[in-house]
């Protein structure tokens, strides 16, 4: 549908966590009318729930040196080297920042930082806020921020300013961002928005800007046991493929090792037991007691997180067990109170408490490590279309992700696409007109769809995947594809447009590209674990699989 209406911006940022909310001040701070919408809430999503911290060589002792060698080594050959380094040595100065802003992380009674340790690092070099609440005081500090200058939905809507005046930060929550839009030459001239707030169930309408950024976060949601929250459905990856922008590395899907086992069928967002927990020496443990991960890897527990999940299903396996359990009874009372209130009050939610238990964790999907291709400057390979956070894959996470770079790389990679956009000066683009969006190439999905598509995904293509059970699940997405194209050439329509089967949608979408992807990579690397080619193969496989769709968006 043709959009109702429109308000004009020199940037609209996609998304409101860490990535988004950062580069959307730094933008206006750079004199830029900038518009932020997002699919939710503004602190809806994945940010709040981060727990463990924020990684940078931020430590007496400690150098972005070090923090290369560690995101290298948990990168399992992937990495690319100068996007970590820029990751590494601009980090200590973009938590400064953020600080600034207003974020408030734990110090100790001198008033330095609280640093601890999580998977993969050599040091302690976590920075972390109210115990294991660091995600939620980031996000309560960046939307307090935005909200000291932005004027909010209503005002940005009824369009009484014109789109004249000095730069300014607008909100539209309640916004599902459609399709990027195009001008003449293939330049970004802005996106199409589905608004559902009170009374505008109708509201599809459009942000014109030469300059999108993509923060949308991740695709958690494509798997049926997830640390993510709901909104977590590959939006910016379906929507960037839509545009033609090229996406890299989706079959390396972290799996966190240890989440709160609530029963096998257990749906949606699960409970995080983070990794600072094993950080603080909580150990790993089976039914007898027994620390399995000792002699596995010189770190034990504070292994890289594919070598951990690996080490826990491996002992599931030989046990015959649906889970493990983190044992961290030594920790007493006052430790868990003041040290990792959010954990303690989840496990006690449902019927644990790890004072006087151990806490059963088995993995569940937890972080994109792929996403849409950027440059060091955030570009992706549409001109004017910018990615940060966990929708991008600016290079920095490789085969695998190490732990708490995930903030950093939002904080830093946002400062990066925002000084771009103020250095490149671009010019407001006339739009061409958009085709529908649902296309017999991307038939919108019924809202039931995304439980059969988490269904699929975690049977098929999970932590432990294989060509037979990456076929299958192939083959089952393309049958839900087919149903739905065939439903649109029956019928000249499918399903009600609205958020429920747009996120369906765009789950298959990205769920398609995935396992495409991990049937191509005949190898087991990272975060990627093939069980029928289970060693590492750097003749053949030291290199990304990139994905583009046709222009023709088949
Ligand atoms: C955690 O707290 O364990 C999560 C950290 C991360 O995913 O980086």
């Amino acid at each position: 549908p043709a959009p109702g209406w429109s308000i004009a911006a020199d940037v609209v940022v996609v998304g409101s966590g860490v990535a988004g909310l950062t580069a959307a001040l730094r933008c206006e701070a750079a004199g830029l009318r900038t518009v932020v919408v997002t699919k939710a809430r503004l602190d809806d999503g994945s940010t709040r729930w981060a727990q463990g911290g924020v990684a940078a060589a931020l430590g007496e002792g400690d150098t972005p040196e070090q923090h290369l060698d560690d995101t290298l080594v948990a990168g399992a050959g992937l990495c690319d080297e100068e996007a970590v380094r820029l990751l590494v040595t601009e980090g200590p100065d973009a938590v400064r920042r953020l600080i600034e802003t207003g974020a408030r992380f734990d110090e100790s009674a001198e008033g330095d930082l609280e640093l601890t340790r999580e998977g993969g690092h050599h040091r302690r070099r976590i920075a972390h806020a109210g115990g294991d609440a660091t995600g939620a005081e980031i996000s309560r500090a960046l939307v307090e921020a935005v909200r000291a200058i932005g004027r909010g939905e209503r005002e940005a809507l009824s369009g009484k300013d014109g789109g004249g005046r000095r730069a300014g930060l607008r909100t539209v929550e309640n916004a599902l961002v459609l399709d990027l839009l195009t001008d003449a030459e293939g330049h970004t001239a802005g996106v199409t928005l589905h608004v559902m707030g009170e009374g505008q169930h109708d509201g599809v309408g459009a942000v014109h800007a030469p300059a999108v950024v993509l923060a949308t976060g991740g695709m958690g949601q494509v798997f049926s046991a997830t640390t993510n929250p709901s909104v977590s459905t590959g939006d910016g990856v379906a929507l960037a493929l839509r545009a033609g922008a090229e996406v890299s590395d989706l079959e390396f899907v972290q799996f966190h090792p240890t989440v709160l086992f609530l029963g096998r069928d257990a749906e949606g967002q699960q409970p995080l037991v983070s990794e600072a927990v094993r950080g603080e020496g909580a150990h790993l443990v089976d039914a007898d007691g027994v620390r399995f991960m000792l002699g596995r890897h010189e770190l034990a527990e504070l292994a890289p997180r594919d070598i951990v999940a690996k080490g826990i299903l491996r002992r599931m396996q030989e046990r015959d067990a649906e889970h493990m359990y983190l044992d961290a009874r030594h920790f007493g009372a006052d430790m868990w109170e003041h040290r990792f209130p959010t954990i303690l009050a989840a496990c006690r939610a449902h019927g644990i408490d790890p004072v006087t238990e151990p806490i059963p964790v088995a993995p569940a999907a937890h972080y994109a490590s792929g996403g849409v291709r950027t440059d060091s400057h955030g570009r992706t390979t549409v001109p004017g279309l910018y990615a940060c956070g966990e929708v991008a894959c600016t290079g920095v996470h490789g085969a695998n992700r190490l732990a708490s770079n995930s903030l950093l790389e939002g904080l830093v990679y946002a400062e990066r696409i925002a000084a771009d956009i103020a250095a490149r000066g671009l010019h407001a683009r006339v739009p061409q007109p958009l085709p529908h969006p649902e296309t017999p190439e991307h038939p919108l999905q019924p809202a039931e769809a995304r439980f059969t598509i988490q269904r699929i995904m975690t049977l098929g293509a999970g932590v432990l995947r294989s060509e037979e059970s990456l076929a299958k699940a192939s083959e089952r997405l393309q049958q839900l594809h087919t149903d739905a194209r065939d439903a649109l050439a029956e019928n000249g329509k499918t399903s009600e447009p609205g958020v429920d089967t747009w996120e369906a949608t765009n789950l298959l979408c990205v769920a398609r590209v995935l396992v495409a992807a991990a049937r191509l990579r005949e190898e087991t690397r990272g975060c990627h674990w093939r069980e029928d080619r289970p060693e590492r193969d750097d003749t053949s496989w030291q290199r990304h699989i990139v994905v583009t769709l046709n222009p023709d968006r088949s």
